[in-house]
């Protein structure tokens, strides 16, 4: 992480969605390498537990709040550096049952964070979007320009963010760059949610001696990063250059792997025997994700360094210390 050298040390951070499990990770290393960092959250879904260890940090401050609240948006950015905008409502079947609040967090709240950064001469705007908008293209891997058929409100309020997030750099020269990760796993990503991700929702089950279900065949593919390469790419594009402003970049590892290989690792890993449920497969969700990180290797300097396997190792080591019986 030597690149991380490259910020000023008195550099200011605002994590947006700091007490959610992207956001919580990326502010363990801010805090790590001494920079320091404020969080905006309304622990709508993040947990308090994600930033306990920071509370009595000095370099630590919490906003407790909502980021659909304009002068909430303004106030946190008061003299911050860099913003990495974590803060949504994650979830394509949270976005079908329930669009509107998706919206207004997922697009005002971005609205708002851009507006501000601009009023409060943030000088870099990093933020999360989604491979979800992809939609229906079938092409694999995914290439930036290529997008499809939205198939979700979660897959439009993210392409809704890159558009204004361009948008302010063009009328406002705000130095924004979007991030359109793929399927995220690590430490602090909450198994308890209805809708919680797979590998926690696994993990939970499967360390509780439950069988977990698989929505479809389980021939259905993605590509999985680990939390590290995701912090990484969020500080390159802190650092990226002005000619990146403007543009999004899928950052995943580039590979994909079936839902039925993901389980097949994760009982062998575990040294358990329990067969999987197989249920009826999701609406909204696509059959096959894989990336093509080239333009972000190209332009962010972008280089994940923890493989697949090594990501589920540390993960499960987390899981096993922190889940077993909850
Ligand atoms: N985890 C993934 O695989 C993945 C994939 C693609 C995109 N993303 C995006 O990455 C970002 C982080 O996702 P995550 O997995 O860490 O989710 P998360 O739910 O763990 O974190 C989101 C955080 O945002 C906070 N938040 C929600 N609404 C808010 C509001 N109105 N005001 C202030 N804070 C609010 C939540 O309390 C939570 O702490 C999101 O933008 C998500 O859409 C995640």
């Amino acid at each position: 992480m030597s690149y991380i050298r490259h910020f000023k040390p008195d550099s200011v951070f605002l994590v947006t969605g700091g007490a959610g499990f992207i956001g919580s990770n990326i502010v363990e290393k801010l805090l790590e390498n001494d920079f320091t960092v404020r969080v905006v959250d309304n622990f709508s879904t993040g947990k308090r537990s994600n930033i306990e260890p920071f509370l009595s940090n000095s370099s630590f401050t919490l906003i407790e709040g909502d980021i659909r609240d304009e002068k909430t948006c303004m106030e946190s950015c008061e003299g911050v550096d860099y913003i990495l905008h974590q803060g949504a409502l994650g979830s394509v079947p949270r976005s079908i049952e329930d669009p509107l609040t998706s919206h207004n967090v997922n697009s005002t709240g971005t609205l708002n964070m851009l507006w501000a950064a601009h009023k409060k001469n943030v000088r870099k705007f990093v933020y999360a979007s989604s491979s979800s908008v992809y939609g229906d293209n079938p092409d694999l891997p995914k290439v930036e320009e290529k997008t499809g058929m939205l198939l979700s409100p979660y897959a439009a309020t993210k392409m809704t963010n890159e558009h204004y997030a361009s948008l302010f750099h063009q009328l406002y020269g705000l130095e924004t760059v979007g991030l359109r990760y793929f399927n995220v796993f690590g430490k602090h990503q909450d198994p308890h949610s209805v809708y919680a991700a797979v590998i926690p929702i696994f993990l939970k089950k499967l360390l509780n001696g439950e069988s977990p279900v698989i929505h479809g065949n389980g021939e259905q593919s993605r590509d999985f990063t680990y939390i590290e390469n995701v912090i990484e790419a969020n500080l390159k594009s802190a650092l990226s250059p002005s000619n990146v402003s403007g543009m999004a970049f899928n950052i995943s590892l580039g590979d994909r792997i079936t839902l039925n290989k993901l389980y097949q690792v994760l009982t062998e890993s575990l040294g358990v025997t329990i067969k999987a449920t197989y249920g009826p497969p999701r609406p909204g969700d696509i059959m096959h994700s894989q990336a093509d990180i080239s333009k972000a290797r190209k332009y962010l300097q972008y280089d994940p360094q923890y493989s697949f396997s090594k990501g589920i190792e540390l993960t499960i080591d987390w899981y096993r210390e922190n889940l077993r019986g909850k």
